[in-house]
């Protein structure tokens, strides 16, 4: 028995220790993963190589510029037009070091670390028309939730080429690319794959696409740099960057002060989630909002009258709108209607501390079951809480009651109370005992009453029957009619 005890325990043993070298494992590599140094650079002996065509030479594994004069031989430096560096450490970047490739018209870096550019000082320099980062980088910041290396573009960096006409990016992810107005003589931006940062600072990138001075390829996608794993469920991160950028101008062109208005996100279908702010500004009625809004707060304001949110086309994609602490008294059943049925059932309208004493409940609890039959999971979400209630209407307060009962989201029971005009007053409606309030009047007559009052006088003409009997008989000794006609008697 021991023996099987002590056996049993160092099978125990070994299974723990097994699993912990699993589960260390594991978190080694997860966290590699995540922290390791990046993966897109594998040094070799530098070396270069000329291709067939076109005067081309490659040189990979550098660790600066300058030794391509001593990789390639001499009488072909002048020769070489196109020079593509790949897998390079370039931590000093200047045009000097390629000075001895006096027709070179196009470098290319590919997969490399291209850093600290630095202005030329001979003369003449090669002339380099095209320049083309592919997968380059120069700093390690970037910890999105694949970790990506970001490059550094500024317009200083580029004057450092002073020919360049045509600039490619490929595959290369700028967090804030500063905007080349003052690159003259650069004619064309190439942005193909890789990613900006979703900044409203790019929207220059727009512009230029629009006038044709950049083209963007729509596998380029927009970024917000986070250091958490945190995935946001319509999250703007690895979105089309064009997408985003059009959006985000559309947007900003339509917003009216005193609003602010942004683009927080893209949905799964692609539609923009836009939110508007206009918090106590002192509206007195619903503002004009950029199309596509979906969220929308107008809390402390002075609105009385809110139709517009059901008749304006430019409110038809709100998910969520705040009207607290406004003056609304009145909301239109018909229009609510109409409304909810023509979109998403899925909105949340708060409209808490308003003047509100009924609602178009009947209507509501329609909305409801249709959804409900039609089934639908989403379904309209108020906040109804602090408002006046009328609580002697009892066309409403049976409904009412039900509403608040079954709404259980973002409305606190509690705080639905009836208006102290009332003869309920401050109680909560959903605590009132609605049948007896709200009993139906009595009928004046119920049929037992009616058959009471008929036997009632049935027996009252039976006792003057029997008294004018008993008088007929004792003035004249006239028995009743009826007895005479007994045969009994
Ligand atoms: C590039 O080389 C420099 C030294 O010249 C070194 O400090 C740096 O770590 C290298 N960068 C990479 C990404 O290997
Ligand atoms: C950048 O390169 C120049 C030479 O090209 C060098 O003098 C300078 O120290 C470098 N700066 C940094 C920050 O590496
Ligand atoms: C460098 O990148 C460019 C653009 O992606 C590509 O066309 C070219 O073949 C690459 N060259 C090498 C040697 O990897
Ligand atoms: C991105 O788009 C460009 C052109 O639109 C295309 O050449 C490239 O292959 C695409 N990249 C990927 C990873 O799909
Ligand atoms: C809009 O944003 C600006 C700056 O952030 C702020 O000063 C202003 O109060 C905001 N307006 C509203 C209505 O939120
Ligand atoms: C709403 O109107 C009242 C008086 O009519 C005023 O005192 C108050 O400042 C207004 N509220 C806002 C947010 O403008
Ligand atoms: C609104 O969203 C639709 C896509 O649902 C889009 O086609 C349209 O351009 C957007 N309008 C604005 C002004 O953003
Ligand atoms: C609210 O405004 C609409 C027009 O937008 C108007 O038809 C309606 O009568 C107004 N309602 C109230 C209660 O003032
Ligand atoms: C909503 O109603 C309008 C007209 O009443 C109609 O033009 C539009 O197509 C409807 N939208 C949807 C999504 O049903
Ligand atoms: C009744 O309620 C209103 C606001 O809801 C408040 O201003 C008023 O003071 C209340 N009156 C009493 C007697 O509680």
């Amino acid at each position: 028995r021991g023996r099987a005890m002590q056996c049993s325990v160092s099978v125990g043993l070994w299974v723990v220790v097994t699993a912990m070298v699993i589960v260390g494992a594991e978190a080694f590599t997860y966290l590699k993963r995540k922290f390791g140094p990046d993966p897109i650079i594998t040094y070799t002996n530098p070396s270069c190589r000329s291709l067939p065509r076109h005067n081309e030479v490659v040189c990979e594994g550098l660790k600066s510029l300058e030794e391509v004069t001593s990789l390639v031989s001499s009488e072909q430096l002048p020769q070489v037009t196109t020079l593509t560096i790949a897998h390079a450490n370039i931590s000093s970047f200047t045009l000097d070091d390629l000075v001895s490739l006096t027709s070179l018209h196009t470098l290319m870096f590919n997969f490399s670390y291209v850093k600290n550019w630095t202005a030329p000082h001979l003369d003449p320099l090669p002339s380099v028309t095209t320049l083309l980062l592919n997968h380059c980088w120069d700093n390690n910041m970037l910890k999105i939730i694949e970790k990506k290396p970001t490059l550094v573009l500024t317009s200083q960096m580029l004057s450092y080429v002073p020919s360049l006409e045509e600039l490619y990016l490929v595959d290369c992810f700028l967090m804030q690319p500063e905007k080349l107005e003052d690159v003259k003589h650069l004619r064309k931006l190439h942005i193909i794959d890789g990613g900006v940062g979703c900044d409203s600072s790019n929207l220059w990138l727009l512009d230029w696409f629009e006038s044709g001075r950049a083209s963007i390829s729509r596998n380029t996608t927009c970024y917000i740099p986070t250091v958490h794993d945190m995935a946001t469920l319509f999250s703007l991160s690895g979105r089309e960057l064009l997408m985003w950028l059009r959006y985000k101008k559309e947007t900003e062109r339509e917003c009216v002060a005193p609003c602010n208005c942004s683009v927080t996100g893209i949905k799964e279908n692609l539609d923009p989630i836009i939110h508007v702010d206009c918090q106590e500004v002192g509206l007195t009625e619903l503002p004009i909002i950029p199309h596509n809004t979906t969220r929308l707060t107008l809390d402390r304001n002075n609105i009385t009258n809110m139709s517009l949110l059901f008749t304006s086309e430019l409110y038809h994609h709100i998910d969520s709108i705040a009207l607290n602490y406004n003056r609304i008294s009145y909301m239109d059943g018909e229009l609510y209607y109409n409304y909810i049925k023509n979109r998403s059932m899925d909105i949340i309208i708060k409209l808490a501390y308003n003047g509100l004493k009924t609602m178009p409940v009947k209507i509501m609890k329609q909305v409801h079951n249709e959804a409900a039959k039609e089934g639908k999971n989403h379904l309209p979400m108020f906040d109804l809480s602090n408002n006046p209630w009328n609580c002697d209407d009892c066309s409403f307060l049976p409904d009412f009651q039900e509403l608040v009962y079954y709404q259980n989201y973002e409305m606190d029971p509690s705080n639905i109370r009836c208006a102290n005009w009332t003869s309920t007053a401050g109680q909560q409606v959903v605590k009132l005992d609605v049948n007896s309030l709200c009993a139906p009047d009595p009928p004046l007559l119920q049929p037992l009453d009616i058959l009471n009052i008929c036997m009632g006088i049935l027996l009252l003409m039976l006792i003057f029957n029997f008294l004018h009997n008993f008088v007929q008989y004792k003035r004249h000794g006239k028995l009743p009619w009826i007895i005479t006609k007994l045969p009994c008697c």
